[in-house]
């Protein structure tokens, strides 16, 4: 069989945080921290909890009523869902497949991705391929967590930085149009896996002992350091292979890890601090939703408009890189 060979483009974008915010001087009351240290070494003000009954396909489901609410898109004849997650509500069934039976689409596959805070650029990659061979023609894409339900709230190196969201584009084949999506990259080191991870079955990663609770635990120093200098690189790396520098692309949507993380990136990369995409403040670090929550944010305040280029690049727990440079077109 030969199939058709298409373009992807993105054809609408939705999202959904819980209403419950927890901000510094709440956590100053649960952990030995203050407001002045987390926005000093962090940029974070508040954070969005989901509510005890609420889990990451729940969010889901919400970021993609938003996007029909938003959007003249059609939801029943989506074919394929890849939710980018490391907060499932199980691990079987997958949170992609919980959302396929809310809408009732029929004929739809699903699956979830875990490349943890690389997971949303990770699933764009997944879906570009699957559009351009010709395979499927409707792919929605969602990014959810709810981190709040993994971290220990006793432990104050990690708990200030986590929150819950959930962001999704749809993807569809249009042949005739540009690409959207214009070039990617990857790039993991598994070396560095118990730097930053969420235990499941296994006692250990790569002959390193874990702590076995099921919360995230990291070695924030280290992942600092390997943020600054190593997913720099990346960066670098994907707009010389695009033949892009800076000065030429619109925005910069990192994962929003931490404000001093973005501002080193643009730093070592070439981007205004003005170029960058940062809801960090009030949504703290929030894994594969953090760049469709920083872009659907830019979006609905007009920064963003059709025709703009923007890179996306995640980055975090494996430790996994994955970017994407696209134009927008809605
Ligand atoms: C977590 C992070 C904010 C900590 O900042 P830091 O400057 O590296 O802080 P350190 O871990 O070196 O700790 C410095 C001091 O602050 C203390 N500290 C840690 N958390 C604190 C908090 N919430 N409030 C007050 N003090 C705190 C430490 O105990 C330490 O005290 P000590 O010097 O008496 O031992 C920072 O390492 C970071 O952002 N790392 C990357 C994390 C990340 O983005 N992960 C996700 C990537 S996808």
């Amino acid at each position: 069989m030969t199939l058709p060979i298409s373009n992807a483009v993105i054809t609408a974008i939705g999202s959904y945080v819980p209403e419950k915010v927890l901000t510094n001087a709440d956590l100053e009351a649960i952990v030995d921290t203050s407001d002045e240290w987390i926005v000093q070494r962090t940029g974070i003000r508040e954070r969005r909890i989901a509510a005890e009954s609420q889990y990451s396909s729940d969010l889901s489901i919400l970021a993609v009523r938003d996007m029909a609410r938003r959007y003249n898109v059609q939801l029943t004849d989506i074919d394929y869902i890849i939710v980018a997650t490391s907060t499932p509500d199980t691990f079987v069934p997958s949170v992609a497949s919980r959302v396929q039976a809310e809408f009732g689409m029929q004929g739809c596959g699903t699956a979830d991705l875990q490349a943890a805070c690389a997971g949303f650029t990770a699933a764009l990659q997944m879906a570009n391929g699957l559009l351009l061979s010709g395979i499927y023609k409707k792919v929605l894409v969602i990014g959810t967590e709810t981190l709040s339900k993994a971290t220990d709230y006793t432990d104050r190196t990690t708990c200030i930085l986590f929150g819950d969201g959930a962001g999704a584009f749809l993807l569809e084949a249009a042949s005739g149009s540009k690409s959207d999506i214009i070039a990617a990259s990857s790039n993991t080191d598994g070396s560095g896996g118990h730097l930053l991870y969420r235990s499941s079955l296994s006692p250990s990663i790569g002959g390193y002992d874990i702590i076995a609770t099921s919360n995230i635990v990291q070695n924030g120093r280290e992942v600092y350091r390997w943020a600054i200098s190593e997913v720099s690189k990346g960066i670098n790396e994907l707009m010389k292979k695009s033949g892009t520098s800076a000065a030429q692309i619109n925005w910069f949507a990192p994962h929003n890890a931490n404000q001093r993380i973005i501002d080193a990136l643009c730093d070592k990369t070439g981007f205004h601090l003005e170029q960058a995409l940062s809801s960090i403040a009030k949504y703290g670090n929030t894994s594969a939703a953090s760049i469709p929550l920083a872009i659907d944010d830019a979006v609905r305040d007009g920064r963003i408009a059709a025709g703009d280029t923007i890179l996306l690049y995640g980055f975090g727990g494996g430790l996994t890189q994955s970017g994407i440079l696209l134009r927008w077109s809605i």
